[in-house]
């Protein structure tokens, strides 16, 4: 993308690379989609890509690599200790946060394990802006409590706030109070924030948390798996961020921030994972867990290809021609969606494009997942999987009763550079066509419910033969199409 202005077409977002390697798609016919969604049990997690025409289950490691990431895969140094391409990895950290401290992981919730390990103890409190799946997990596993500070804003589905990440400072001070900091473990910053559509975090209340978190002496950690798009978000949005460089912008956030970690299958576009800091000492309080858990310092578990593409691939998102598409193609469906009506997160965020589901289908309950039954139906209307980041994605309350999530969305994740403005267009106008059918939609129940992060892997059934009877309308309405 970039600053191109259009003089008689439509002002479109301008892709700035172009594609020489392809990977041909498959589009079944409406029936075979109905098939393959019921016999997966009505979770798209248990769909088989070969069944799906756009993926937009996730941008985790699925993102097109550049020419150089893939080159430099050739270069990487297979040894178990002391590898050269570790060292690569170490100063493409310090080229882009400038902090000289690294532990490897295999992936983002490796790191979140790490750091749940050396730091989460019964009776603690992990605070955050919002909880991640994962992380809530490995917090809530070591018997700490996730406690969520993040401002009222963050949760209106629709507002003009460029900011709904961020925390709500004086919610931060009580809460920390109220606890004590010595129960604190840790307090958590995800820039940007995933389960409430990918929203970004200003860099002014990021400093704040950080000196909040230095006034009462309790860690700060930065989870950056996202923090790409909320930097362009900083850049874009954030008016003292305009005449700052990227680069500027990640080592003012390392410098204030105590650790930093984040999954290297979305920053840096390529695979594991990483912890960083500036201090020592919180390293040497993780170092143990990681030839314990992930495999040793120089590797922890990730494959060395991998980490040469990561050390191009952080490089490259200091680029603002490189980390502007996913925000950009995300905010042209958004404002598709949005004019036409359908009920889309807003401001569009990073990660990807949010439908509302308690807007979209108001008639089905949150005990029958509103948003898994939209990501079912899409999948019937279009062949593009899309995952639910509603209850289905929530654990339940440890009594067994239901936690039903603020918000039931429906996410459509936008991997990096793998889709084309074409196709973008063909999954908005499937969208509208099931938006404009949306009273056929019906809830699903549980076939099989597994205790934790069931949203992976459960099964569910539709509820009645609502299913059917959306295949039957799109074969009136498009024909012989597919
Ligand atoms: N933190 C955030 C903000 C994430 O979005 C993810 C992963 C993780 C941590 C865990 O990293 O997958 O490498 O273990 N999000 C993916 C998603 C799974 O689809 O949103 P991981």
């Amino acid at each position: 993308m970039s600053n191109v202005k259009f003089y008689k077409e439509e002002q479109i977002p301008l892709e700035m690379h172009k594609v020489r390697v392809v990977q041909k798609l498959i589009l079944l016919p409406v029936e075979e989609r109905l098939k393959k969604i019921q016999e997966a049990g009505n979770n798209t997690f248990l769909l088989q890509n070969r069944d799906v025409y756009m993926d937009m289950l996730t941008d985790s490691g699925v993102n097109a690599m550049s020419d150089n990431q893939v080159a430099s895969m050739g270069m990487a140094d297979d040894s178990y200790a002391g590898s050269e391409t570790f060292n690569r990895v170490k100063s493409a950290i310090f080229e882009v946060f400038g902090t000289e401290h690294v532990l490897p992981a295999h992936q983002g919730r490796a790191a979140e394990n790490i750091l749940a390990e050396a730091y989460v103890k019964p009776g603690m409190v992990a605070i955050m802006n919002f909880h991640f799946t994962t992380t809530k997990a490995h917090i809530t596993r070591l018997g700490g409590e996730v406690i969520e500070v993040l401002g009222k804003k963050g949760l209106v589905p629709v507002s003009d706030d460029p900011f709904k990440g961020d925390l709500d400072l004086d919610e931060l001070r009580r809460t920390i109070e109220k606890y004590g900091p010595e129960k604190v473990a840790f307090v958590r910053v995800e820039a940007g924030t995933n389960l409430i559509g990918g929203q970004p975090v200003s860099l002014e209340n990021m400093l704040a948390v950080a000196d909040v978190c230095h006034e009462y002496g309790v860690k700060s950690i930065l989870d950056a798996s996202l923090l790409q798009d909320n930097v362009y978000f900083m850049k874009t949005r954030e008016a003292q961020c305009k005449f700052m460089t990227t680069k500027q912008i990640y080592h003012l956030l390392a410098d204030k921030m105590d650790i930093i970690y984040f999954s290297g299958r979305k920053l840096g576009f390529a695979r594991g994972g990483i912890i960083t800091s500036h201090n020592k000492k919180y390293i040497n309080d993780m170092m143990e867990f990681i030839p314990l858990y992930e495999g040793f310092l120089t590797y922890g578990g990730m494959e060395v290809r991998s980490m040469e593409a990561m050390a191009v691939g952080l490089l490259e998102s200091l680029d603002m021609e490189y980390i502007n598409q996913g925000p950009e193609f995300i905010g042209y469906l958004v404002n598709e969606l949005d004019k036409y009506g359908v009920p889309v997160v807003k401001p569009a965020g990073g990660l990807g494009a949010h439908l509302n589901c308690s807007e979209f289908v108001p008639h089905i309950p949150h005990d029958q997942y509103p948003a898994a039954a939209v990501a079912t139906a899409l999948y019937i209307a279009s062949g593009v999987r899309g995952m639910e980041r509603g209850s289905l994605s929530e654990q339940r309350e440890p009594d067994g009763t239901e936690r039903y999530a603020e918000l039931e969305l429906m996410r459509l994740a936008m991997p990096r550079r793998v889709f084309t403005l074409s196709q973008v267009k063909y999954c908005a106008d499937r969208i509208k066509w099931l938006y404009d059918n949306r009273e056929l939609i019906g809830g699903l129940q549980w076939v099989e419910e597994p205790k934790v992060l069931r949203f992976f892997f459960g099964r569910l059934k539709e509820i009645g033969y609502w299913q059917e009877d959306l295949a039957k309308k799109f074969r009136e309405d498009f024909g012989e199409s597919l």
